[in-house]
């Protein structure tokens, strides 16, 4: 049987990406291979989102050169965001020309096509960047998780939203909304199948059905969830603080399926940086906002993006930042060094040095640490409701899930758990992960 290799980079939305390219391969009778040795297809799927993971997915590609010498017959794909740059075809035909086929994110339903075109020609090299239906060719498209208890579902593809930084609107193309229907009987098909966790994917979930005439919006959208019979929990991300509204946090602080955890990415502190960022808020809205969720759900797990080093942060501005998260209270943080993205409006500002970055970058995890570990306390002897995940990372008779507010808690346990509701006991608490026992 034809194996393939799927290495992934980025976000949840390529994980999930990856399991519908597994999904397509799959229907062409190849199986799940880790050896690349072993592959007869390779495929990488690929993220831009910042200078660093462009760089580890060449480097990994480059790799493959060596691995096409070994064995002529090895088809070497590339997806994803990267693909979908401009001028990156380009780079990829002079400087990988073992690369056979490029796709970008709106055409991976075009692979099995690709693959055969490629495999019956003498020109092997096939590329399409270019989509014509993508959502009707999307409803088709076959997909093979693996994220159990998990389930990953789409429901809005690309993004409007042009934040100055970032180049997520130039390589995912403009919103497209799913219909409320199709998505709900997703979410029934994989409850039915034994998922116990769906979470709702999208750049910014908030702006669900803003392109559809049908009425439908994501509060809407989570309410009809909502009602599915079952015993699972909803996640969604991202939020975008300029549309969450209180209608959205109603439903949630309702709903008996849906978790009250919100990932809500601020970005900075500063008013300027948030305004030469284009992210259509204020620190005063957000806050309020936060205030606004914590009001209607004490208990609401909040997190965020924050990012330092965007061109006119001064000292000042990143002192704000470290006030936002004093304030936001945070139980965690993704936190980034500022990339610049080529075609993007930031690449063309003035840049703040490295050295300034990388001091920025160390006071602000220490702070965000803190603030973790400080609100980790307050979970002690306590007890939650926890969906296990899977093997706790270097623990052996360990396990691991997470609450209804997103915290990870590990605790002793067998793999005969994984997909389980248990109740979990918090007796230590070690900055971003709790301890626990199983209690009845
Ligand atoms: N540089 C650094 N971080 C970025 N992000 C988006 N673009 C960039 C960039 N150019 C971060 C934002 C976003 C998260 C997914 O990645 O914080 O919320
Ligand atoms: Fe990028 Fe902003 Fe869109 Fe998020 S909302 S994907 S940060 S442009």
């Amino acid at each position: 049987m034809n194996k393939y290799k799927i290495t992934t980079y980025g976000c949840q939305m390529n994980v999930h990406e990856s399991e519908k390219v597994a999904g397509l391969l799959e229907k062409l009778e190849y199986s799940a291979t880790d050896d690349i040795n072993e592959a007869d297809i390779v495929v990488f799927n690929t993220c831009c989102i910042r200078d660093t993971a462009e760089m580890r997915a060449f480097g990994n590609i480059g790799v493959v050169k060596h691995q096409k010498k070994k064995n002529p017959n090895l088809i070497v794909v590339v997806v994803g965001c990267m693909s979908q740059q401009e001028g990156y075809l380009d780079i990829f035909k002079q400087k990988y020309p073992y690369v056979d086929i490029v796709l970008g994110s709106r055409n991976i339903a075009m692979l099995p096509k690709m693959i055969l075109e490629s495999k019956n020609s003498k020109s092997k090299f096939r590329s399409n960047l270019q989509p014509d239906d993508y959502l009707e060719t999307d409803e088709k498209t076959p997909v093979t998780r693996t994220s159990f208890p998990n389930a990953w579902v789409n429901i809005i593809y690309g993004c409007n939203n042009f934040c100055t930084y970032c180049i997520v609107p130039y390589v995912r193309g403009r919103e497209i909304s799913r219909d409320i229907d199709s998505v709900v009987k997703e979410v029934k098909s994989c409850v039915d199948e034994g998922y116990k966790e769906i979470t709702l994917l999208g750049q910014n979930v908030n702006s669900y059905g803003n392109d559809r005439s049908d009425g439908a919006s994501f509060a809407k959208l989570l309410a009809e969830i909502d009602k599915i019979e079952g015993k699972f929990r909803v996640r969604f991300m991202t939020s975008h603080p300029k549309d969450l509204n209180e209608e959205i946090v109603d439903i949630i602080a309702n709903s008996k399926k849906i978790c009250k955890n919100i990932h809500l990415p601020a970005q900075s502190g500063s008013n300027s940086v948030l305004e030469a960022m284009n992210r259509r808020y204020t620190v005063e809205h957000y806050l309020s906002l936060i205030d606004m969720i914590r009001e209607k759900m004490p208990d609401c797990g909040i997190t965020s993006d924050i990012m330092i080093g965007f061109p006119t942060e001064t000292e000042q501005d990143f002192e704000d930042t470290l006030t936002l998260i004093k304030k936001a209270q945070y139980s965690s943080a993704f936190t980034f060094v500022y990339s610049p993205r080529q075609g993007t409006i930031a690449a063309k500002m003035e840049q703040i040095s490295p050295a300034v970055k990388k001091s920025r970058i160390m006071k602000l995890v220490a702070l965000q640490n803190s603030v973790t570990r400080q609100i980790s306390k307050n979970y002690i002897g306590k007890e939650y409701e926890v969906l296990v995940e899977d093997k706790a990372n270097k623990l052996d008779g360990y396990m691991c899930g997470r609450t209804d507010c997103g915290r990870l808690v590990t605790f002793k346990g067998d793999e005969n758990l994984i997909g389980e509701f248990v109740n979990v006991k918090i007796n230590e608490a070690h900055s971003a992960s709790l301890f626990g026992n199983i209690v009845e």
